[in-house]
């Protein structure tokens, strides 16, 4: 077993071991992959001032996200087709946040159902809704979720139809994979997964596959989308979704100032500044450049997380400092579940906890609730999303 000692070696092993089709689906951005690759290099274009002489003993990165204590500024993000990644991985990714004490928030478009995850946690997860045509599937989903006893909603805004990736298309994108010759070639070198998944039941969409009605092909995610999505999604529709799920409401999909707004107005406990990873709209601006605008635009009265970039607790600790309450990984944590299971999501979650706990102590900061822009560096016009930089 190599030295593990980033979240790229994480991603190295998980791509030997994850069948193509898979790691593609993770790794990949929408069409021109312009944002995908944004996201990353403009958490690069910032950088952390450093101080000396300073007492960096008793340190803390404990805070909290919607009122709940976590162990650091960080949840992992609802990512669809998990438990393909790994047997069981929503269930595995789950307990490892738990053991952590990070909030876990299951996808719809998960592998393992809410009831499976529940029954095997302890804590509360949160649950994450994407808008269906279908009002009494999504009447049920939510009733689920409450006999479940998911702790909060997080609503999907930026994915009513699926921005095209093309390695998806290509590769026949499927769950369980439809064995064609060239997946079956790939799977036969795959030997340690194809035994994962010998040995769960749990191969299909779990919260829809028996749930929902009608749909042409459950094994598709992107046939599934686009027959059930709601294109006609709105936000009286979203006030209505509120007042169903009666919980506490985190809006993920906010990249713009007048929908952090909007978000606000329909008292949402939180908004996750995303951009889904850069998965969907392709030329839109990377999370880190939209949050300041976000946060002139919400002051704060709401509570504003921000996904779509985090490999790193550096990038943690810079989206914290410029005024991010907290944050989402998604792939941070995948790599490390297709890696080595539960002890991958462990290893992810150790790795970017010390980095951003030491990081935080050469900023000369103790406590990541002390963390501000007079730790950074930014340069001329970032905060301005029509600026060149
Ligand atoms: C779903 O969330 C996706 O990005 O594929």
């Amino acid at each position: 077993m190599p030295v593990i000692t980033t979240i790229e070696d994480l991603r190295q092993i998980y791509q030997r071991r994850a069948p193509r089709m898979f790691y593609d689906y993770c790794e990949s951005g929408s069409w021109t992959e312009q944002t995908f690759r944004q996201n990353t290099s403009d958490f690069a274009k910032i950088h952390l001032r450093q101080r000396v002489a300073v007492d960096m003993s008793n340190r803390t990165t404990e805070t909290e996200m919607i009122g709940q204590k976590v162990a650091m500024p960080v949840a992992l993000a609802p990512v669809g087709l998990t438990g393909m990644q790994h047997a069981d991985g929503e269930i595995l990714a789950a307990k490892a946040a738990e053991k952590f004490g990070v909030p876990f928030t299951l996808s719809t478009m998960s592998i393992c159902s809410i009831e499976d995850v529940a029954a095997h946690t302890t804590k509360p997860f949160w649950f994450q809704l994407y808008v269906m045509k279908d009002e009494d599937f999504v009447r049920r989903i939510l009733q689920r979720a409450k006999d479940a006893g998911c702790s909060a909603l997080v609503l999907t805004l930026d994915l009513q139809l699926l921005g095209q990736r093309h390695k998806d298309l290509k590769n026949g994108l499927s769950a369980p994979p439809k064995l064609t010759i060239p997946t079956m070639i790939n799977l036969a070198t795959k030997v340690q997964w194809g035994l994962g998944m010998l040995g769960t039941k749990r191969r299909f969409f779990g919260n829809i596959v028996g749930h929902a009605t009608g749909v042409g092909d459950p094994a598709s995610l992107g046939a599934w989308t686009a027959e059930q999505f709601d294109l006609q999604l709105t936000w009286a529709k979203i006030e209505k979704l509120r007042d169903m799920w009666g919980g506490k409401l985190i809006l993920k999909g906010i990249n713009d100032a007048e929908d952090a707004i909007m978000a606000q107005k329909i008292g949402a406990e939180a908004i996750v500044v995303s951009n889904h990873g850069g998965r969907q709209l392709d030329g839109a601006h990377s999370s880190i450049r939209m949050l300041p605008s976000i946060l002139d635009a919400v002051g704060d009265t709401t509570e504003v997380h921000l996904d779509s970039g985090i490999r790193s607790g550096q990038d943690v600790l810079k989206a914290v400092a410029m005024g991010a309450k907290s944050t989402f990984i998604g792939r941070s944590f995948v790599y490390g579940l297709g890696a080595m299971g539960e002890a991958g999501v462990t290893k992810a979650l150790e790795i970017i906890h010390a980095e951003l706990d030491k990081t935080m102590a050469l900023c000369g900061e103790r406590d990541v609730k002390a963390l501000g822009r007079h730790n950074l560096i930014v340069p001329q016009g970032f905060e301005d999303p029509t600026a060149v930089i």
